[in-house]
């Protein structure tokens, strides 16, 4: 019992609010712009190359531009990660930020500039500029394998985990803020509307699933190299907050099953996609909860690979805000 309490009361003097907070937001930056990547490419872009669907283009168009913009709102989340992450740094050692750029080196002066490649591209894709969503495409891949140059394989795991969960759930978040939303408020006729939810669902589901396969071999990898032990998972924080995302996952992969095997043989009909919407809601809904209970897991101290306590970048690998402080 003393032994627990003093466990928590160790993962507590690492654990501040703001940090999570922080690490909250990289998160969402993350599934804004992943995933308003993976719905332009892989829910629109063959959409509206679709004869049938030609008379929905002002539609497929209107929902396009507001990827671009949630996308856009991503990049500038990146922004301020970054810098809240630069400027953390600098106060703790005591040095200008200047000195925190040029003290991370190359890998620090790419990431800066693929976050300024997003803030352009999606900016211009929000404008109707199809070849920006090319660059963000490029940019994309190249920054979540941004950690190969390390020559440490289990590098590239964080960044894949969180790349995968945002081109599941971030997608999701697109399709319904997007497009199942703007359909509903366009000028398309009933059936139109329904068909066009239908054929949005139906373009998302191979995303989804190869994306959570992904999701689910990266998460076993590194809760696999975090944890060291299995015993780990009942008897250290880290563990206890592995524990509770666990469960909240489950949830959100229960509704994700829901959704695909019961919701998505239905739709066609407008009733249909304002259902799908609802419960699609409710599974990010759960997605954001697993995000929350992320924040602290990843603020926690990991019983695996050593390094100076609550230094997220000695015992755990590079991920969103963490990369920014390499
Ligand atoms: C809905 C499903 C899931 C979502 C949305 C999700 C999301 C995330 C995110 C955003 C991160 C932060 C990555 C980083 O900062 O580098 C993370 C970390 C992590 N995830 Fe997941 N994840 C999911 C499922 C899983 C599963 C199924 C497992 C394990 C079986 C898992 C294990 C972990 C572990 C151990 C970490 C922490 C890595 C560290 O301490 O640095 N996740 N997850």
């Amino acid at each position: 019992m003393i032994q627990y309490a003093l466990l928590l009361q160790e993962a507590e003097a690492h654990v501040t609010l703001g940090k999570m907070a922080l690490e909250y937001v990289g998160f969402l930056s993350y599934f804004a712009v992943y995933g308003a990547l993976g719905f332009h490419f892989q829910v629109l872009k063959t959409l509206r190359r679709e004869s049938g669907i030609r008379v929905a283009g002002s539609a497929v168009d209107r929902v396009d531009r507001r990827a671009g913009t949630i996308g856009f709102v991503g990049s500038l989340l990146m922004v301020l990660t970054l810098v809240a992450g630069l400027s953390e740094r600098a106060s703790a050692k005591g040095i200008s930020m200047m000195d925190v750029v040029s003290a991370g080196g190359e890998r620090q002066i790419f990431q800066i500039v693929c976050i300024a490649i997003f803030v352009i591209s999606f900016a211009l894709a929000a404008q109707r500029m199809q070849a920006a969503w090319l660059a963000a495409c490029v940019t994309a891949a190249a920054f979540a394998l941004r950690n190969i140059v390390t020559g440490r394989w289990f590098s590239l795991v964080n960044p894949l985990h969180e790349v995968a969960a945002s081109l599941w759930l971030g997608t999701l978040t697109v399709l319904v803020f997007a497009g199942l939303t703007s359909v509903r408020r366009g000028t398309t006729s009933r059936n139109e509307r329904g068909r066009l939810v239908a054929e949005m669902v139906s373009r998302f589901s191979p995303l989804a699933l190869s994306a959570a396969a992904l999701l689910g071999i990266t998460g076993v990898t590194t809760a696999w190299r975090h944890l060291k032990h299995l015993d780990s998972l009942w008897t250290t924080p880290y563990g206890y907050a592995l524990d509770v995302k666990l469960c909240v996952v489950l949830i959100v992969v229960s509704l994700g099953a829901w959704n695909w095997r019961r919701m998505k043989p239905r739709l066609g009909g407008e009733e249909a996609a304002i259902a799908i919407r609802r419960s699609a809601t409710a599974e990010l809904s759960f997605a954001a909860v697993v995000l929350a209970v992320t924040s602290l897991l990843v603020s926690v101290p990991s019983p695996g690979p050593s390094g100076p306590p609550g230094a997220r970048g000695a015992s755990k690998t590079a991920s969103a805000p963490e990369v920014l402080k390499k």
